[in-house]
C-alpha cells in the first residue's frame, strides 16, 4: 500500500504540480490515475519511485516511509514502465530484458533464461529476441518495456501512459496482458493514463485528479460512473455513463431463448424471423421473411457466460430485428435475447445500485415493502433476476502479500542526499529509461549515445523518439 499525506510538490519555476495530497493505492490491485493534461499525474507517479522528491508531505510503503529506503532499492522493486516502453534503442530486446537483471549480477544464463520467459509471458515470439527495438512494431515494443520492467520480479509496476501510442486493438491486446499479469502474478499496479475508457476496464479504483494534482473522486470503476460526485467528474467520465456502467453487470442469467436457424435464407420463406447459421453451426445473419429474401447483418453478438450486460445491450442496439444472438463458446448459435428482456435486466440493475448506495440508515429502516420499486419491478424468472442483477467484477484470486522492503537503513544514501533539493537529476529521471533499478551512471545509453554496447543492424530505422526530458528541478 502506498500512502500519500499531505503531499505537494512545487517546482522550482513556482509551479505547483500536486497539492496537499491525500491518497491510499492499495496492494495487490490496479490503481489508475486519470486526469487533463498538466494535473500532476507523472508527478504523483515519480514521486513513488523518488524520481521525484516531494516539496512537502510524507509518502509510505507499507506504513515505511518512501524516504528511509535507498533508492536504488527501491527502484529494484518498482518496475517502471512508459509510453513506447522506453526501450534503449541500441541494445537488443534480449539485452533490453536483462538489464535489470544484469545490474543485479545475475549470471548471464540466468538473465537470458529469465528473459526468454518473459518474453513468452508477455505474448512475443522468442525469435524477436535479437531485434533491436526499431525493428519492432510499437506494441512490440511497448510490451518488451513491460517485460523490462518485469525482468527483477518487482513488487510494484508503475505505468505512466503505457499504452497512448499503439492503435486502439493492439492497446485493448496490452490492456488484456497486464489485468492477466496482475492476476496471476499479484502485483500492485499504479498505471496513469488520459483515457477514462481504459481506466474503468482495467482500474480496481479509479483516481479522478483535476488540475494541481488534487482529487476529484476516487472509486471503483461502477462507483464513480454511477455516482460521479461532481460537475467535473461527470464530465470527466463522459455523457454515456450509464451505458458504460453496464459492463460491470454479468449478461449471465438472462433469458436465452430459442430461435429458428436455417442454412440459407431460401429456406425461411415464412413464418417467423430465422438466424442464417453456417455448416458449424454459427451465426451469419438474419432473415426476416416479413421483409423480404435478403440476409440481414446480424449485428453484435455476445457470449452468455463472459460478456457484460454493455454487450447484450449493445447486440440488440445492432440487430436488425431487436434481438441480440447469443453464442455458446464455440461460436454456434446459442439463442437469442430479446430487447425488452435486456432493458429489463437494464432496469433491475439500476435499482440495485440506487439500493447499494442508500444510505446505511435508510436501508437498515425500511422493511422490504417499504421499497417502492420492489412493487414495480416486472415478474421476471427468479434466476434471471438475481444473476443479471448480481455481479460485479469477478473477485480477485488471493494475492501475496508485498515483500517487505529489505531494512537498508544501513545503506549509504538512506538518509535523504537530495533533502535540500540540490536538483540533481536522478539517473534514470532520464526519457527512456524504465528500468527498475536506475541503471549506473554512464549504464544510461540514453544519455550517452557514444557508449552503446553494440552498433545497430545496417538497417536499423531510426531510434524511436524518446520521450521528453522530465527531469525534476528540485524542491523549493
Ligand atoms: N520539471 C518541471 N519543472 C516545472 N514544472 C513542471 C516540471 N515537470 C512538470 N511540470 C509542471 O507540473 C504540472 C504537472 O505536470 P505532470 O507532468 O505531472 O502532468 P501530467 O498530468 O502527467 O500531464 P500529461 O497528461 O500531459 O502527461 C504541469 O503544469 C507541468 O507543466
Ligand atoms: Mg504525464
Amino acid at each position: 500500500m502506498i500512502t500519500f499525506e499531505s503531499v505537494s510538490k512545487t517546482y522550482r519555476d513556482g509551479t505547483t504540480a500536486v497539492a496537499d495530497l491525500d491518497l491510499v493505492l492499495p496492494s495487490d490491485q490496479i490503481s489508475i490515475v486519470v486526469g487533463p493534461s498538466g494535473c500532476g499525474k507523472t508527478t504523483t507517479l515519480r514521486m513513488i519511485n523518488r524520481m521525484i522528491e516531494p516539496t512537502t508531505g510524507t509518502i509510505a510503503w507499507d506504513d515505511r516511509p518512501l524516504k528511509s529506503f535507498r533508492r536504488t532499492t527501491l527502484r529494484r522493486q518498482m518496475g517502471y514502465v512508459i509510453q513506447n516502453g522506453g526501450l534503449f534503442p541500441h541494445r537488443t530486446v534480449l539485452d533490453n530484458i536483462c538489464t535489470v537483471p544484469a545490474l543485479l549480477g545475475w549470471s548471464r544464463a540466468k538473465s537470458r533464461s529469465r528473459a526468454i520467459d518473459l518474453l513468452k509471458m508477455v505474448g512475443l515470439d522468442r525469435s524477436l529476441a535479437h531485434r533491436f527495438p526499431a525493428q519492432l512494431s510499437g506494441g512490440q515494443q511497448q510490451r518488451v518495456g513491460v517485460a523490462r520492467a518485469l525482468a527483477a520480479d518487482p513488487v510494484l509496476l508503475l505505468m505512466d501512459e503505457p499504452f497512448s501510442a499503439v492503435d486502439p486493438v493492439v492497446r485493448a491486446d496490452l490492456q488484456q496482458l497486464v489485468r492477466e499479469i496482475q492476476r496471476e502474478l499479484g502485483k500492485t499496479i499504479v498505471m496513469i493514463t488520459h483515457d477514462i475508457d481504459e481506466a474503468m476496464l482495467m482500474g480496481d479504483r479509479v483516481v479522478i485528479m483535476r488540475v494541481g494534482g488534487r482529487i476529484a473522486q476516487v472509486g471503483t470503476p461502477d462507483e464513480i460512473l454511477d455516482r460521479p460526485v461532481d460537475d467535473f467528474v461527470e464530465g470527466f467520465v463522459g455523457k454515456d455513463r450509464g451505458y458504460r456502467a453496464l459492463s460491470f453487470a454479468p449478461a449471465s442469467g438472462l433469458p436465452v431463448g430459442r430461435v429458428r436457424s436455417v442454412r440459407s435464407a431460401a429456406s425461411a420463406t415464412s413464418g417467423a424471423p430465422a438466424v442464417v447459421v453456417d455448416a458449424e453451426g454459427r451465426p451469419t445473419g438474419w432473415v426476416d421473411p416479413d421483409h423480404g429474401p435478403a440476409v440481414l447483418p446480424l449485428g453484435a453478438t455476445f457470449h452468455p457466460e463472459t460478456d457484460s450486460l454493455r454487450a447484450v445491450v449493445d447486440a440488440t442496439l445492432s440487430s436488425p430485428l431487436g434481438m441480440a444472438v447469443a453464442l455458446q463458446p464455440s461460436g454456434r448459435l446459442a439463442g437469442v435475447v430479446r430487447a425488452e428482456d435486456a432493458l429489463a435486466a437494464v432496469r433491475r440493475r439500476r435499482l440495485e445500485v440506487a439500493d447499494q448506495h442508500r444510505p446505511e440508515e435508510q436501508a437498515a429502516d425500511a422493511e422490504p415493502d417499504d421499497v417502492p420499486v420492489a412493487d414495480a419491478e416486472p415478474d421476471t424468472a427468479p434466476a434471471a433476476r438475481s444473476d443479471a442483477a448480481g455481479g460485479t467484477r469477478p473477485a480477485e484470486p488471493d494475492a501475496t502479500e508485498p515483500r517487505p522492503a529489505e531494512p537498508d537503513a544501513a545503506e549509504p544514501d538512506a538518509a535523504e542526499p537530495d533533502a535540500a533539493g540540490a536538483g540533481a537529476v536522478e539517473p534514470d529521471a532520464t526519457p527512456g529509461s524504465t528500468s527498475t533499478a536506475p541503471p549506473a551512471d554512464g549504464d544510461d545509453l540514453e544519455r550517452q549515445p557514444g557508449r552503446a554496447l553494440g552498433p545497430p543492424p545496417a538497417d536499423a530505422p531510426e531510434a524511436p523518439a524518446a520521450e521528453p526530458r522530465h527531469a525534476e528541478d528540485g524542491s523549493r
